[in-house]
């Protein structure tokens, strides 16, 4: 990436549907409403839903005739590197945050800005098929045996980005599609990940719970922080605009002097 001075977030996971999507943008359009100069690159070109989000909240704010804080937003165009480069140097410009959403698969492109970031998150559901990418535990005890393919491939991107450049990749784990009632599960997959947070080195995060209203909002691109645009809002909906506050604080962004904190947005 051309401007060294853009955070560049990337939201990846190999394992499909764990929330990738979901929590890139409602990151992305809540560092916007803060004030903040936001860049979002879709590296999934076939599915495109952060790109669908995008579209469905211009038009939203056209069709209402409203202002809606958006992020400039770009699909991946290009099947090389190179091409990959560009466009996200393009996009970056004159931004802060640069977000990027990827596949849920191996992928390249996925691969390369992974080992670029300065945040990398990936998001999981509490469910110990999800966490098998990171980690496998024991049938009986539920302890972690062993590390999985995919934190073994991101400590050597971090190996090999500390000798390259001397930066660190903050790597966080979000916890999504959180359940309440599955208090049991709850609790051994959060002991799991305590273990292996230890042992690999990221943070674990809280992010959202399974609520509808995440899968709501997508055909109208709004968010829960589009405070006025959403009509009559019930508490369980003010809850979960405090999750998202506290998922965006759990990031622990570089901050600006002269934007708003992240408690003020979308206040109540
Ligand atoms: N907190 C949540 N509560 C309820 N539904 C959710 C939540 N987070 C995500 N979802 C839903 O789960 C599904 C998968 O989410 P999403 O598309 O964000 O995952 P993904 O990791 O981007 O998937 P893919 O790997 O296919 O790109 C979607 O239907 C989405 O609306
Ligand atoms: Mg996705």
């Amino acid at each position: 990436m051309a401007n060294a001075q853009t955070h560049l977030i990337v939201f990846a996971n190999e394992k499909g549907g764990t929330g990738k999507s979901t929590t890139a943008v409602h990151t992305a359009i809540a560092l916007a409403a803060l004030g903040h100069r936001v860049g979002i690159i879709d590296l999934d070109p076939r599915q495109r839903t952060v790109t669908r989000y995008m579209e469905n909240r211009g038009e939203t704010a056209h069709r209402r005739g409203i202002n809606l804080p958006t992020p400039d937003f770009a699909v991946l165009k290009g099947d090389s590197i190179e091409a990959l480069e560009e466009e996200s140097a393009a996009i970056a410009q004159d931004k802060d945050f640069l977000i990027v959403d990827t596949p849920g698969r191996d992928d390249a492109f996925a691969r390369h800005m992974a080992a670029r970031a300065n945040t990398l998150v990936t998001p999981m559901n509490d469910s110990f098929v999800d966490f098998d990418l990171i980690g496998q535990v024991d049938a009986e005890t539920f302890k972690v045996r062993r590390l999985s393919f995919y934190s073994e491939l991101i400590f050597e991107a971090r190996k090999s980005r500390a000798k390259a450049d001397g930066a660190s990749i903050d790597w966080v784990v979000l916890r999504n599609r959180v359940q309440h009632h599955d208090a049991r599960n709850k609790k051994r997959v959060g002991d799991a990940l305590m273990e292996l947070s230890r042992r690999v080195g990221f943070r674990v995060i809280p992010g959202l719970s399974e609520r509808v209203i995440f899968r709501e909002l997508f055909p109208s691109g709004l968010t829960l922080l589009d405070k006025g645009h959403l009509g009559e809002l019930g508490v369980s909906h003010i809850a979960a605009r405090q999750e998202l506050r506290e998922m965006v604080s759990g990031l622990a962004l570089p901050e600006r002097a002269d934007v708003q904190s992240m408690d003020l947005i979308g206040a109540a």
